[in-house]
């Protein structure tokens, strides 16, 4: 049976994950990253894959009001908080990034905000993006990446304090992913100590 201490740290920590999901978490100062491409690009429409509770989608509703707004998570919560924090202004699916229940081609622009590190399959996911995405389109990609040493301290915390996050992936990982899925003009970048961008087209 697991004791009082470890039950005591899972609920710790799926609070907190909670509170940052819910409540801003650090990486949302890294939005304004995928906002600069969305202004260039001038998408009809957009989705946003491991949507959350719909803060990045209700920044874009604000600053972009013209674009069509798409979200897809896993959570059904996160899918009622993003419905209601977007009232009619998008339409929200719940359902898995790696067998997404969504047509072919139907996206401008795929968006992916620290979602990704929750996927146990993101060879899955990112192909998935690709086969969404119309041609010519773009995938935005944001995620967490630090040095080494701590990403190696972070992947074996992850799968041992079960709190749903699965693997920081690293850089050459993330670019493959994304290669391998068909994607062309693959620019990664680091935009924080603990984030990078990746931008790749259709
Ligand atoms: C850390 S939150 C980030 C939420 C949001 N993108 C943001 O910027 O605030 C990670 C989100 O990914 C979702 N998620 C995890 N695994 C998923 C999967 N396999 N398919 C779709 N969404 C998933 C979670 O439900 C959660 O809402």
């Amino acid at each position: 049976m697991p004791s009082i201490q470890k039950n005591g740290q899972r609920a710790l920590i799926s609070g907190v994950s909670g509170c940052l999901c819910f409540g801003g978490g650090y990486w949302r100062h890294d939005y304004k990253y995928a906002f600069s491409i969305i202004k260039k690009i001038k998408p009809e429409n957009l989705i946003d894959i491991g949507c959350g509770p719909g803060a990045f989608l209700c920044e874009v509703s604000r600053l972009f009001p013209e674009v069509q707004l798409n979200a897809l998570d896993l959570s059904e919560e996160m899918i009622e908080e993003t419905k209601s924090r977007l009232s009619g202004k998008v339409t929200a699916t719940a359902g898995d990034s790696e067998n997404m229940p969504l047509e072919d081609e139907q996206y401008q622009v795929v968006t992916c905000n620290m979602s990704i590190h929750h996927y146990p399959h993101p060879q899955k996911a990112v192909n998935e993006m690709y086969r969404i995405l119309k041609k010519g389109g773009y995938l935005l990609l944001n995620d967490m990446d630090c040095a080494a040493p701590i990403r190696a301290v972070a992947n074996f915390c992850f799968p041992r304090l079960k709190a749903g996050d699965v693997k920081m992936y690293n850089r050459d990982e993330i670019v493959e992913l994304v290669k391998t899925a068909g994607f062309k003009k693959i620019k990664y970048r680091k935009i924080s100590p603990f984030t990078f961008q990746c931008i790749a087209k259709k």
